[in-house]
């Protein structure tokens, strides 16, 4: 059977999220792995936040806010980068891949690129396969099931 990736997009409601939204009037085709979640700026994502996706068995997530300079709070997507980048440092000192995590930067009229993104994303974490922490804990329970 075909891995199916689960991924979580934590996007911002000015920018990042109206562009989903528009691939959707569009009618863009994009694969149906992505579960979108609206945030007010991505600067209100903590890097737990991220962590505790991956601690619950999603197996990519992309944090998508508006383009640089261009955020309604002033600097919250550049905040947001940071703590990407800190997250991706740690998810490599953990042994988790961390082209699994992404940070994208699109405006309210980028409704194809939401849906390359998407697919970008699928396609990669396809490559990766799993989420190993998701693994690990199939194998814990499959221990206890015995
Ligand atoms: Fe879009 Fe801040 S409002 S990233």
């Amino acid at each position: 059977m075909d891995f199916e990736p689960k991924i979580l997009a934590l996007c911002c409601h000015y920018c990042a999220y109206a562009a989903a939204d528009l691939a959707g009037s569009m009618r863009a085709q994009y694969p149906p792995n992505v579960r979108v979640l609206r945030l007010p700026c991505t600067g209100k994502v903590d890097t737990e936040y991220i962590m505790k996706a991956f601690e619950a068995g999603v197996d990519g997530v992309i944090v998508a806010g508006c383009l640089e300079g261009g955020c309604h709070f002033q600097e919250g997507n550049l905040r947001a980068k940071k703590r990407v980048g800190l997250v991706r440092d740690l998810m490599d000192e953990i042994g988790l891949e961390k082209d699994r995590l992404e940070m994208f930067n699109l405006s309210s009229a980028m409704g194809q690129t939401f849906a390359d993104i998407v697919v970008t994303m699928t396609d990669r974490i396809k490559k990766l396969g799993p989420n190993p922490l998701r693994r690990e804990a199939a194998k814990v329970l499959e221990g206890i099931s015995r």
